[in-house]
C-alpha cells in the first residue's frame, strides 16, 4: 500500500515543547475538545462500578448505573463544588453522597436528597443534576469528551469505524496494568510510537519478530493513524519468546493472524491488535515535561480461563519495549527543549509523525507546520 510521504516536513519547533501558552492551548483546543480514551467496559462489571478519568483540573466519574447504562459525570458537587468520588475506582451504592453537606445524587446524575434546602425559596432539585460528560462505548473501549456538544465519535474518528471487528474487543479483560511516568512531553510519546525507524538499534528483540521495514500504513491522515507490521513468524506474536500466549482470536483471517496492527488515537493513546491479545496505552500529560502512560494487556476470558494460561511473555516483552521507548523519549525531550534546537527533517519512515504533527497543528489552529527555523 502506498504511504503518504513526509513531503520534506520537519519536526515541531522548540516552542511546542517549552511554551506554557502552547501547553495551555493544547488543553483548551485539543484535549478538552477531543474524544479521549478513558478505559474499558470490563472496568465496570456491576451496577455501581466506577472509575475516575482525570486530566489537568478535570475529574470525570465513569460509572455503570443501576439500569446497567454507562454514564459519565463531572466529579463535583453542584452545591459548593466538593469532589464527590476520591478513590480512583470502586463500587458505589445506589447513590453518590457528597461528604461536605450530604447532597445526594442518583447514579443517573439526578439530585435526590438535599438537607435543609427546602427552606430556600425557589430551589429546585431538577436544576442541579451532576454535569454530564459525553461518553461513547466504541467496541468496549470507553471514550469521553469534555466539550459541551461534541461531534459523535464516529464522525470525529472515522478511521475506527468497522476496522477492528474481527477482534472481540468488548469481551476482553485486562490481565495487567502498568503505569509509567515519563520525563518527556506527550507529543514525543506519540512520535516514538509512530515509527519503527528506531527499532533495529533500540529494540533488537522486537526487530527480530517484526523487522522494521515490514510495515505499511492504512490510515495516514487524521486523528487515527497507523497500520500493520507483519511478523517474521506468521504463527507467532509479540512476546519474549515470539510465541503466542493464547489461541488467536477466532474471527481473524490468516493475514490478520500473521500481523500486529498499531494505531495512535490522537491525542489520548494507542491500541495495538495482536493475534492473541490487544494492548491499550493511554497517555496523559502531567506537565509540559512529564507524561503518564497507562498500559494494559487485554485477553479473551476463555484464554484467561484456559489451564496453563500465562500472559507474562506478552507483558514482559512490552514492558521492556515500553521502558526502552520512554528512555528514548526522555532523551529526545532533553534535546528539543534546548535553545539551540532546530526542527530536523523527517525520514520516509516517519510519515506518520508528519501526519500526527499536521493533525495536531490543525487542531491547535496553527498551520506553522514543522518549518525550518531560519533566524
Ligand atoms: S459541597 Fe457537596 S453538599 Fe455541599
Ligand atoms: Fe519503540
Amino acid at each position: 500500500m502506498k504511504t503518504r510521504s513526509a513531503f520534506g516536513q520537519h519536526t515541531l519547533g522548540r516552542e511546542y515543547f517549552v511554551s506554557d501558552d502552547i501547553f495551555k492551548a493544547e488543553h483548551e483546543r485539543i484535549f478538552f475538545r477531543s474524544w479521549l480514551l478513558a478505559g474499558h467496559v470490563s472496568q465496570l462489571e456491576q451496577p455501581g462500578s466506577y472509575f475516575l478519568f482525570e486530566i489537568e483540573r478535570e475529574s470525570v466519574i465513569v460509572l455503570r448505573d443501576s439500569a446497567g447504562e454507562i454514564r459519565a459525570f463531572h466529579n463535583h458537587c453542584r452545591h459548593r463544588g466538593s469532589k464527590l468520588c476520591r478513590q480512583a475506582s470502586g463500587t458505589l451504592g445506589a447513590t453518590i453522597q457528597c461528604s461536605y453537606h450530604a447532597w445526594t445524587y442518583g447514579l443517573d446524575g439526578a439530585l435526590r436528597a438535599v438537607p435543609t434546602m427546602s427552606e430556600v425559596a425557589g430551589f429546585d432539585v431538577a436544576e442541579h443534576p451532576l454535569h454530564r460528560v459525553a461518553l461513547t462505548n466504541w467496541e468496549g473501549f470507553l471514550f469521553v469528551n469534555l466539550a459541551q456538544q461534541p461531534a459523535p465519535l464516529a464522525e470525529a474518528m472515522p478511521g475506527l469505524a468497522g476496522r477492528f471487528r474481527a477482534w472481540p474487543t468488548a469481551e476482553l479483560r485486562a490481565v495487567q496494568r502498568n503505569v509509567y511516568e515519563v520525563d518527556a512531553n506527550w507529543k514525543l510519546i506519540f512520535h516514538n510510537f509512530s515509527e519503527c525507524y528506531h527499532c533495529p538499534l533500540a529494540h533488537p528483540h522486537l526487530n527480530k519478530l517484526t523487522p522494521f521495514r515490514n510495515s505499511e500504513n492504512d490510515l495516514d491522515e487524521g486523528p487515527v493513524l497507523g497500520g500493520p507490521m507483519w511478523m517474521a513468524n506468521p504463527q507467532g506474536s509479540m512476546t519474549t519468546g515470539g510465541e503466542r500466549c493464547a489461541a488467536p482470536f477466532a474471527a481473524l483471517s490468516e493475514e490478520q493472524r500473521a500481523r500486529v496492527y498499531y494505531y495512535s488515537l490522537s491525542p489520548s493513546g494507542f491500541l495495538s491488535f495482536h493475534p492473541d491479545y490487544v494492548m491499550m496505552h493511554r497517555a496523559q500529560p502531567l506537565s509540559r515535561d512529564r507524561t503518564r502512560v497507562v498500559c494494559e494487556w487485554y485477553f479473551h476470558p476463555d484464554a484467561i480461563a484456559a489451564p496453563g494460561f500465562d500472559p507474562r511473555p506478552a507483558i514482559e516483552f512490552w514492558d521492556l519495549t515500553n521502558r526502552q521507548d520512554w528512555e528514548l523519549c526522555a532523551n529526545a525531550h532533553r534535546g528539543v527543549t534546548s535553545r539551540a534546537w532546530e526542527p530536523g527533517p523527517y525520514s520516509e519512515l516517519e510519515s506518520q509523525l508528519a501526519a500526527f504533527d499536521r493533525q495536531y497543528l490543525r487542531a491547535l489552529g496553527n498551520d506553522a507546520i514543522g518549518t525550518r527555523r531560519t533566524g
